[in-house]
């Protein structure tokens, strides 16, 4: 096969794999991780990067909750596995289900905007919500699915090693503090969850509903972007070639 045979057809498999993973092939999906070793696909993902693929395996098709049978998707997260930032969301809304990427329906386009305003972008960052799987119509996570998930965003956090969480949301605020303070108490100061600093802010959904929260929120994305500044420089960039 010539080269670019090569890159159809592995993009294919790919595609082929991540479909099954989907569906519910996670021993299929496992293939995907062996095309960089046979040679077929490079680079290789960094080191946390395979540790969250990896994450993503054992996870497989989750069937603990009820949510498994009405979800399309399992929403797993995305975005930088070496990003110092994680930012961090409640469940996966209608359009997150359909595509199985979070904050990529109205939500995720204004916090898009938010995050642009102070100089970071989805790309850089690693986004995940503490449910995995969307409620019916929305509703609010009940007190059980979350304590089903809230170990798959641990166990994110775990391998992404972040610097700085942003929660977005009472609901992530709340989880991730592991308290029921309302966001008012939580937001305007620095939180920290296990000495990584924590900052709350509303929810992107909650400031198309009350655009008086906006400026607010612009306080706080500006603390969260001074903050990053004066601590997250310390944890290097991957390189691939070091
Ligand atoms: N709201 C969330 O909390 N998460 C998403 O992924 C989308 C909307
Ligand atoms: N209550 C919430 O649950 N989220 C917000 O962002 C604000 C209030």
């Amino acid at each position: 096969m010539t080269e670019s045979a090569v890159d159809v057809w592995t993009s294919k498999a790919e595609a082929y794999l991540a479909q099954q993973r989907d569906l519910g092939g996670p021993e299929l999906y496992g293939l995907a991780l062996a095309l960089p070793a046979l040679g077929l696909r490079g680079p290789a993902p960094s080191p946390a990067g395979g540790r969250l693929e990896a994450f993503r395996i054992e996870i497989g098709d989750c069937r603990k909750c009820g949510l498994a049978a009405s979800r399309t998707h399992l929403v797993f997260g995305a975005g930088n596995p070496d990003a110092r930032l994680m930012i961090v969301g409640e469940a996966p809304g209608e359009e997150e289900d359909r595509r199985g990427e979070p904050f990529v329906g109205e939500a995720g386009r204004l916090l898009d905007r938010i995050l642009n305003a102070v100089g970071f972008d989805r790309e850089e960052v690693y986004i995940a919500n503490v449910l995995k799987c969307r409620p019916p119509r929305n509703r609010d996570p009940l007190p059980e699915e979350t304590a089903l998930c809230l170990p798959y965003l641990e166990g994110q956090i775990d391998r992404i090693q972040p610097r700085l969480i942003l929660a977005l949301g009472r609901f992530a605020a709340q989880s991730l503090l592991s308290c029921a303070d309302p966001l008012s108490r939580l937001r305007g100061a620095v939180q920290e969850r296990n000495g990584v600093p924590v900052i709350a802010t509303y929810h992107p959904a909650a400031l198309l509903r009350n655009p008086e929260w906006k400026r607010p929120t612009w306080e706080d994305v500006q603390r969260l972007r001074k903050l990053y500044d004066e601590r997250v420089g310390d944890k290097p960039a991957w390189n691939p070639s070091a």
